[in-house]
């Protein structure tokens, strides 16, 4: 009876630690939304392109990055039939895996981005390449928002923004949308000092960036699991700076 104080107090002490907890994860993603609408973007824009305005990280960060597209690449063209598929590229960033996985003749992409400026970047690269079609959609949303099936989930480099459970949320959300396959890429947990001072270069500031975040692979291979998916692929995509986990999960 919520009219007893015994009983109603547990409940509405953890009701309080959830709405706390709802709070802080809107709060952070509130922050990475804004930094990708402004500093984020010019940073993340210039890096992903041939812009020679880069510093010496922001360069290997690319290099490193692209390896980590590549990869991807390599497994989807390995299992081929791509126009037979509908890819969904979750956090799609300025469309780095979406505009070449259209360009290989991709059955359906369907981009999307928390920020709307990156989608709007993404979107203006597709159309100058004459990539813009009914095959490749672009949408301004959070992961947590997306709904539908693909055949592939694909979301590269964005956990870093957010802690494991957060993450682990996501991986869960994710598999939801995939009927065969989800590819995931983050930043490993590993307590070696020169990963710690990667990623702090990666974000070097307070003023200029987000959090971010290693994740522990476990549990991120555990949350696939739950969800019915077990890993086929991994790699490591490293540059100076840049240190990135890609494991492909299949549906068992
Ligand atoms: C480091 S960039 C990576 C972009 C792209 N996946 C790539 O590899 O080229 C991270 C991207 O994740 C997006 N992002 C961060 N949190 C997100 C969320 N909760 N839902 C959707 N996108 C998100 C950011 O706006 C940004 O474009």
């Amino acid at each position: 009876m919520t009219s007893d104080p015994q009983q109603a107090t547990p409940g509405s002490g953890s009701a309080t630690a959830t709405n706390d907890a709802s709070d802080a994860k809107t709060a952070e993603k509130e922050v990475v939304r804004a930094y990708f609408e402004s500093t984020g973007f010019d940073r993340w824009n210039r890096i992903y392109s041939e812009s020679a305005e880069v510093n010496n990280v922001q360069r290997n960060i690319r290099l490193g990055h692209q390896k980590t597209v590549d990869a991807v690449l390599a497994w989807l063209q390995e299992e081929g039939e791509l126009d037979k598929r509908g890819y969904c590229d979750a956090g799609c960033g300025v469309g780095s895996l979406s505009l070449p996985l259209a360009r290989l003749g991709a059955g359906s992409v369907f981009a999307s981005d928390l920020s709307a400026a990156m989608v709007e970047e993404a979107r203006r690269r597709a159309e100058e390449e004459g990539l813009a079609s009914d095959r490749l959609r672009f949408a301004v949303s959070d992961l947590e928002s997306l709904s539908g099936s693909f055949d592939t989930v694909i979301c590269l480099d964005v956990f870093i923004h957010y802690p494991q459970t957060a993450a682990e949320e996501m991986v869960r959300h994710l598999a939801s949308l995939a009927e065969r396959q989800l590819i995931v890429s983050f930043a490993p947990y590993t307590p070696l000092l020169a990963v710690l001072k990667g990623i702090g270069q990666l974000f070097p500031g307070p003023s200029k960036t987000t959090r971010a975040y290693q994740l522990k692979e476990e549990g991120i291979v555990a949350a696939a699991a739950g969800a019915g998916f077990e890993p086929v692929h991994r790699s490591l995509n490293q540059a100076p700076f840049y240190f990135s986990r890609l494991v492909a999960f299949k549906r068992s």
